[in-house]
């Protein structure tokens, strides 16, 4: 992968912020720039500065655990899928396309994100990774779009850092869920506070609803997605399930 020339400072933060709040000093060829960590059209925008920030230094890990993940519960299962038709939603420069290409035989694989600049990212730094990659809002999902993705028969969906704060919501979540066909895995992240009690990002709610009735869980587990800028652990929940039957949400 080419990358660009830059140097980034992290501030001296006396306490955590927020994820979605986290931000850093960018030494560019615009000159110097404070940067939001979740403003990743601008971070795409710079080949290399993402996997430097969020894997380098931030020591993220989860397109590996979920990976993982999901590739040691097919070798268990007795009925899995001869091949995986992958939709990566929220899929970013493409990750965890390639981490899971890795690890498991894929016939297919699509990305979906919202920003064109998550897609033009993936073609300059991955670009063998995804046989398709639509900019999308399945939040606004169109009949023409939602008959595009049925199209592609996918059996996998892959979400990975990218449920909650201000990224993928609830309804866009299972609208992705409901365009996978039944039986197929479901192997996901998202942080351990939005599945408790106090959550409001809705995902407690919606998740609560789902385990059993529609998402058969078969493993999960907790782990340190990444540090936070003041070298603290965010734990997130790392998730793998079956399709029961398309989830409603009211
Ligand atoms: C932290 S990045 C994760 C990217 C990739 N999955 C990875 O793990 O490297 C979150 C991604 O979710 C995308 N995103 C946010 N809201 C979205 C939405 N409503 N629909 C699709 N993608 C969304 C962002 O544009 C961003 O690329």
């Amino acid at each position: 992968m080419k990358t660009a020339e830059y140097e980034i400072t992290f501030p001296k933060l006396r306490k955590m912020l927020e994820q979605n709040e986290e931000w850093i000093i960018l030494d560019g060829e615009n000159g110097r720039t404070k940067l939001k960590l979740h403003d990743y059209g601008r971070i795409y925008s710079v080949p290399g500065l993402y996997e430097e920030i969020f894997y380098n230094r931030l020591k993220c890990d989860s397109p590996n655990v979920v990976g993982t993940m999901l590739a040691e519960e097919l070798e268990k299962m007795k009925d899995a899928p001869a091949e995986l038709r992958v939709l990566d939603f929220g899929a970013g420069n493409g990750m965890v396309g390639e981490c899971l290409k890795e690890k498991v035989e894929c016939s297919s694989m699509v990305g979906i994100d919202i920003i064109p600049e998550a897609m033009h990212a993936a073609w300059r730094d991955r670009p063998d990774v995804y046989d398709v990659y639509y900019v999308m809002d399945l939040n606004n999902l169109n009949k023409k779009e939602e008959e595009t993705l049925k199209d592609w028969d996918f059996n996998t969906l892959v979400t990975v850092a990218a449920l909650g704060f201000e990224d993928i919501p609830t309804f866009a979540f299972v609208n992705a869920f409901n365009i996978i066909e039944k039986g197929g895995l479901v192997a996901f992240n998202i942080k351990t506070k939005f599945l408790m009690d106090e959550d409001k990002t809705g995902f407690h709610e919606i998740l609560d609803r789902m385990f059993d009735s529609c998402l058969k869980v078969v493993n999960s587990k907790k782990y340190c997605h990444r540090y936070s800028l003041t070298g603290d652990k965010i734990y997130y929940q790392a998730i793998v399930g079956r399709k029961l039957k398309d989830a409603h949400i009211s």
